[in-house]
């Protein structure tokens, strides 16, 4: 048995194929999704999910959440007298679902397909396969959300050829072009934001309530962390309630007092506020829409269908937002919209087939990716030379030719970089350093030099270097296990922690 799991910002949950169709793991609690939520308890116990959620208020600084916005990032949480790394969270809730599956399907699970945005680089890849591995999972693959998404409708169905895969969750917005025929998904062009995303919606009507409140007594309740805590919970239900309902109210009874006595928070919220608080939001999705739809140069009326992931897409201005923003982009063109797979559950049904898939219950299909960012190496003067462009359709090899920098060099340092962290293009991710040496004497210039860069199938990326004068090659490959054999890794992997 191998399950799907999509480790979200705010939520995750698993899925497996049962009867040739996905289906939902259900947590110990009865639920389908769990928080991605982790809160330390003063003995060496750890809540996770729902009872770490509860904790929030009461319990913020040893509360942990949106981990995944961290990941692949070099800092540590510190709680108490310990401190811990976003791989190390990511693992506990990890290891929270494979616990509740292995309850739930009572067999041990081992086997393990995991989600990541497509926008995440090989730090955040590798940081997500680490932390499967420390909650004891064989990550047999880690697959891009919005594939996902596509295969949990595509695959077993009739869909439409061209798609726009549209996922907005807590933390991001993922956009997508793909065409699909005869199971062969093919990604054309990929776009979004990390700083997009519901909790983004969240903050801005807390704002906007915050805002409010001080109207009426003058008092900023953000300096106050416990009240601006319960404010952030509270937005985040109004908002959930405006998706269908057009006015709700936030209560909070006993938020703060004065010398005259306690006060209450009390503030009316209609679903036109709402969307006048999220406008800039929306304004900035559109304009991400047609970003990626003109990367790619696409006739009008091109576009089939529209699949929706990810719960944000139930702000019903939202899915305004994006079928009008389509609708103009398209002219004419007739637009199925598909949503009859829950948006919070479409990416791990998606885990799920592929899982199915690589189990052999499931028929075999093709997906064809595109690179995220840009895969290069580092010059002489230090700048970055592109060899695999972003958007680049794999598997595929590109080659550049190269020189020595001064006379007489007897060797080159091939640095292979990746760009764009936390979202800036121009920071870049080293992945790996090699020497080519023994080049004959010669006067700079004179060398030749080939770069070759090949990513196959399994994502897996080749480096070599080829000394044409010489026939000599150096190569690496950029699989990334190496860290697996860390003694750092190793001793971490021991600590002991109970999961509730
Ligand atoms: N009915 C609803 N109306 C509005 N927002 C909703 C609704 N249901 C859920 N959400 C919001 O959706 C977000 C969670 O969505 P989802 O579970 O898809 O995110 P995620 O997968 O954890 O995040 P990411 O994909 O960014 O990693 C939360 O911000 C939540 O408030
Ligand atoms: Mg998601």
């Amino acid at each position: 048995m191998i399950i799907g799991i999509d480790l979200g910002t705010t939520n995750s949950l698993a899925a497996y194929i049962n009867n040739g169709k996905p289906e939902i793991i259900i947590n110990e609690r009865g639920n389908r999704i769990t928080p991605s939520v982790v809160n330390f308890k003063k003995d060496d116990s750890v809540l996770i999910g729902e009872l770490a959620k509860n904790q929030q208020i009461v319990n913020s600084e040893a509360t942990i959440t949106n981990i995944k916005t961290n990941m692949g990032q070099d800092i540590q949480f510190p709680i108490g007298e310990r401190s811990y790394t976003p791989v190390e969270l990511s693992a506990l809730i990890l290891r929270k679902i494979k616990i509740y599956s292995e309850k739930y399907l009572g067999i041990p699970i081992k086997n393990a397909v995991i989600t990541v945005p497509a926008y995440f680089n090989d730090n955040q890849r590798q940081a997500t396969l680490k932390a499967g591995i420390l909650a004891g999972f064989n990550v047999l693959k880690l697959l891009n959300e919005p594939i996902a998404a596509a295969l949990a409708y595509g695959v077993g169905r009739k869909l439409d050829e061209h798609i726009l895969i549209f996922d907005l969750g807590g933390g991001t917005l993922d956009i997508t072009l793909m065409d699909y025929k005869k199971n062969l998904f093919r990604v054309l062009a990929t776009g979004g934001s990390t700083s997009i995303g519901g909790i983004n919606f969240d903050k801005a009507l807390s704002d906007f309530v915050l805002h409010e409140f001080q109207k009426q007594y003058s008092i900023n309740l953000k300096e106050d962390p416990i009240a601006y805590q319960q404010i952030l919970i509270h937005a985040e239900k109004a908002k959930i309630d405006l998706s269908s309902v057009e006015e709700t109210r936030i209560f909070i009874p006993y938020i703060t007092a004065t010398e005259k006595g306690p006060i209450h928070l009390d503030v009316t919220i209609t679903r036109n506020k709402f969307e006048s608080i999220i406008n800039e939001y929306l304004k900035s999705t559109e304009k991400l829409i047609e970003e990626t739809f003109n990367q790619f140069k696409l006739n009008s009326s091109w576009m089939n269908s529209i699949i929706f992931a990810g719960g944000s897409t139930r702000i019903p201005s939202v899915e305004r937002t994006v079928v009008s923003t389509i609708k103009r982009l398209n002219g004419k063109g007739k637009i199925n919209v598909y949503h009859d797979i829950n948006p919070d559950e479409v990416v791990a049904e998606g885990a799920a087939i592929l899982a199915g898939i690589l189990s052999g219950e499931l028929e075999e299909i093709e997906f064809y990716d595109i690179t995220s960012h840009d895969l290069g190496i580092e010059d002489n003067n230090g700048s970055f030379i592109t060899i695999i462009p972003k958007g680049t359709s794999y598997p595929c090899e590109n080659v550049k030719l190269f020189t020595t920098a001064e006379d007489n060099q007897e060797e080159v340092i091939i640095h292979v970089l990746q760009s764009g962290v936390n979202g800036n293009e121009r920071e870049y991710v080293s992945l790996g350093k090699f020497r080519l040496s023994n080049i004959a004497h010669a006067k700079a210039g004179e060398p030749n030099i080939d770069v070759r860069f090949s990513i196959d199938r399994h994502e897996i990326m080749n480096v070599s270097a080829v000394n044409l004068d010489t026939g000599t090659i150096k190569k690496v490959s950029i699989s990334g296990k190496d860290w697996l054999l860390t003694g750092d890794f190793r001793e971490r992997r021991g600590r002991g922690l109970k999961i509730i």
